[in-house]
């Protein structure tokens, strides 16, 4: 299949839905992409579904390229995009440096970072060196700490004029489609019609020009919590814990490995071997 690049993203656009995933490594990215998914991101969000931490805050730059350039190895078609880590792109030279890492190292096709017009001329300075930019706003987890927690954003109209306003700064900025996560759908449903690139929601309702949700929450991989604009469409974990616990019950009663799982010597070596 011929791989999808930012500008097929782009045109994107009030016509087919854009169906995108998380992945973090090698057989994540590649059940993605051979299910169909237009766009792939190694979001920092492994942070929390991969490596147990607490929130995104902690994952680092040199981690996330090496995920991404796990995930790169499994996908032949999606185009892959990186997270950009939690001040990784607090300036323009961090987010050129950094930026540049997970494209060159990570062997991402383009980026992603959190933010509207705060981050714009990052988003701009990318987008000219060649690197195609996600943008997030919204629920923006790495700034947990502002918002007083995962909560959802743009309740108020005030807040949905900002929103409105972000979202433009980072279209202007180059950005070839933007995030908007954890906000009411009509919220979202403005957002949509007030830009010319493509929307993506996580928790926006139905009436983006995308969605995207977490690998391990779909698959039902991670259940420390389950936000509500999550769907489940399989508990892999249980199916994985009950796989796993057959196995010990097999090893510990003897009935694993079985003949078709043994090795044998030759009957003549046999007999030398105990004569
Ligand atoms: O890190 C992540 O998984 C994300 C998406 C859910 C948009 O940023
Ligand atoms: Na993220």
């Amino acid at each position: 299949a011929k791989p999808i690049t930012a500008p097929d993203i782009r045109a994107m656009k009030n016509g087919e839905k854009i169906c995108c995933m998380t992945a973090f490594d090698y057989p994540s990215a590649m059940i993605g992409d051979q299910a169909g998914m237009d766009l792939l991101l190694v979001g920092d969000s492994l942070a929390m579904t991969v490596l147990g931490h607490e929130d995104t805050l902690s994952v680092t730059v040199d981690e996330m390229v090496h995920h991404t350039r796990a995930a790169s190895r499994g996908v032949e078609r999606a185009l892959l995009v990186a997270d950009m880590p939690f001040m990784s792109f607090a300036t323009v030279d961090k987010a050129l440096e950094n930026g540049g890492r997970l494209i060159s190292e990570g062997r991402a096709k383009a980026v992603k970072l959190e933010g509207g017009v705060p981050v714009a001329p990052q988003v701009k300075a990318l987008t000219q060196a060649g690197i195609p930019v996600m943008a997030h706003v919204g629920l923006t987890p790495q700034h947990i700490a502002e918002f007083g927690g995962f909560k959802a954003q743009g309740k108020s109209a005030d807040a949905v004029k900002t929103l409105i306003e972000d979202a433009q700064a980072v279209e202007e900025a180059g950005a070839f489609c933007v995030v908007l996560e954890a906000i009411p759908v009509e919220a979202a449903e403005l957002i949509t019609e007030s830009v010319t690139i493509p929307t993506i929601g996580i928790g926006a309702g139905n009436v983006t020009d995308g969605q995207i949700l977490v690998y391990n929450d779909v698959l039902g991989f991670f259940d420390r919590f389950t936000p509500k604009f999550v769907r489940r469409y399989a508990d892999l974990g249980a199916a994985a814990r009950e796989a796993l616990q057959m196995y010990c019950a097999d090893v510990r009663r003897t009935t694993f490995p079985g003949d078709k799982n043994t090795f044998y010597m030759p009957d003549d070596q046999l007999a030398q071997v105990r004569k």
